[in-house]
């Protein structure tokens, strides 16, 4: 068995007597690596993120000038966690001595429900210094109430949903699967994922809805695509620096601090970094090293079919459509 393959047991843990009368009642199916997945308002949530997802939507307090970072799994989180850790902290951390080079991204931005919230009812976030940057896989309709209210800032980040699912697929095949024969073709729920069940859908929803709020509430939310951060990087930190009311002087400009940053941000330099070749992302239960594969874009043609590249592009486009 390879090394990447490991701990299953958050992503497939029994959730304790409370839980269990609610989850009786959610429509349930199991996500590709066989961990149970839960229906709840709209989003199937994996098991391991339920509790947390609960307590993240009744006890989260937005400050105004909180930061969220939001994505549907395996859309480039890890990277807009880089970036936007980046961009915020560049006044106190000059690249050759950013917490990156030393900390696995999501530990210097965190999972609000997987992570946070999942291990204590009520985390103590209050006074950890301003701005606070968290991040979730939440649509924009199920984030806490004093999300939406206050004037904090949303960045969501989303992935042509072809190579998303790809980069799932890949993603939950790391997994052991409890009673389950090793999942090895992608043909093997490929069905669920047409139908809006995968860790974290209907990714229709997820996007839609950011998409949506971006419109309405431009200086609120920021709507940000994998593809167009692979092509040009350096204009898409400076709007997102200009969104999060930080906006790179000219200064920093001719110094180069937006290349410096891209570069100690791109994938290439990150996956060799001994922090994120080792260690385990406890709360998924995922090595680091998994949250950096190929970073392609159109990398879905290596695995798709051509006809089920159309059944679910077809689906998307309807689904967007709305
Ligand atoms: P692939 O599986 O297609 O390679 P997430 O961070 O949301 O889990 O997404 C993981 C995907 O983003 C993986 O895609 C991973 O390789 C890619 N990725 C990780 N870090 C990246 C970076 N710094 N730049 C570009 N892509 C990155």
């Amino acid at each position: 068995m390879e090394t990447a393959k490991m701990i299953s047991s958050n992503r497939e843990s029994k959730p304790k007597n409370d839980l269990q009368d609610l989850l009786a009642t959610l429509p349930s199916e199991k996500d590709w690596d066989g961990a149970p997945l839960y229906f709840y308002k709209g989003v199937w949530y994996p098991v391991f993120a339920i509790r947390g997802a609960l307590s993240f939507q009744q006890h989260f307090i937005a400050q105004d000038t909180d930061i969220i970072l939001a994505s549907m799994p395996k859309s480039g989180t890890t990277w807009l966690k880089a970036l936007t850790f980046s961009v915020v902290n560049r006044n106190i951390y000059s690249p050759k001595e950013s917490p990156l080079l030393t900390t696995p991204p999501h530990e210097l931005v965190r999972f609000c429900e997987m992570d946070l919230y999942s291990k204590i009812q009520l985390p103590d976030i209050e006074k950890l210094p301003s701005p606070r940057i968290f991040s979730s896989h939440f649509h924009y309709e199920t984030l806490p109430l004093s999300i939406r209210d206050s004037n904090c800032k949303i960045v969501y980040i989303c992935r042509n949903p072809l190579d998303q699912l790809v980069s799932y697929f890949h993603f939950a095949r790391k997994f052991e699967r409890e009673n389950m024969e090793p999942l090895s073709s992608i043909d093997e729920g490929f069905d669920n994922v047409c139908s809006g069940i995968q860790c974290y859908g209907p990714f229709w929803d997820s996007v839609l809805g950011y998409w949506k709020a971006s419109i309405e509430r431009p200086d609120k939310v920021l709507f940000l695509k994998y593809e167009d951060l692979k092509e040009d990087i350096s204009s898409n930190l400076k709007k997102l620096g200009e969104f999060l009311g930080l906006p790179f002087s000219e200064k920093e400009e001719k110094e180069g601090v937006i290349e410096e940053i891209s570069k100690l941000c791109s994938f290439d330099n990150l996956k060799d970094l001994e922090v994120n070749k080792t260690g385990v992302f406890e709360c998924a239960g995922a090595p680091n090293s998994t949250f950096f594969r190929k970073a392609k874009v159109g990398d879905w043609c290596n695995y798709l079919s051509p006809s089920m590249a159309e059944r679910f592009g077809k689906i998307v486009e309807e689904k967007m459509a709305r």
